[in-house]
């Protein structure tokens, strides 16, 4: 299935997000399981684009309300926790919007968990009451592999995977 969505997908970046929000909500309609539903838009993006090196979800942890845990994700292991505020994924948490990191090495506090990674993206991920759940961070290899296409792709994406009201299912 890896080759066979990539191949079959626009090579153009917004085309080829487009085409796959409409994958991931075919694959996904019924579904109320949050586990589900990340771990599954976690796979199709990563399978999706081949410059994505780490792709996945820290969780805003219910029992301290300030801290990110290790979800759903495609890549080498990740550190397991991150409180807000620091990193790239604590500073998309804190400030509810969208980081693009072109170069890894010049954030500061990013917080390295494959040293192959060279750029970086944090998108928030909330849920339909308007509150964060997560955030979504995916790691390139190449240095500033994302851009504006990006942000508004993968927003697009968990906008309509998680912020949408369930019907029938709370998530
Ligand atoms: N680089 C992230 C930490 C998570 S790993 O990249 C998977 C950050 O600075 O928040």
């Amino acid at each position: 299935m890896v080759e066979a969505l990539s191949q079959a997908l626009p090579d153009d970046k917004p085309a080829r997000y487009a085409a796959l929000a409409g994958e991931i909500a075919a694959v996904l309609a019924g579904e109320t399981s949050l586990t589900a539903r990340m771990a599954t838009v976690a796979a199709m993006l990563a399978a999706a684009f081949e410059a994505f090196l780490w792709t996945g979800f820290y969780v805003v942890d219910p029992a301290k309300g300030d801290e990110l845990v290790v979800g759903p994700y495609q890549g080498t292991l990740g550190c397991l926790r991150i409180a807000f505020g620091r990193g790239v994924c604590g500073t998309a948490a804190v400030e509810r919007r969208t980081v693009i990191v072109p170069d890894v090495d010049a954030f500061p506090g990013h917080i390295a968990c494959d040293s192959r990674s060279r750029s970086e993206i944090v998108v928030p991920v909330l849920d339909a009451s308007g509150d964060l759940i997560a955030v979504l961070d995916v790691d390139s290899g190449k240095l500033a592999a994302f851009d504006a296409s990006d942000a508004a792709g993968l927003e697009r994406i968990v906008a309509q995977t998680f912020s949408a009201p369930a019907p029938g299912g709370s998530g």
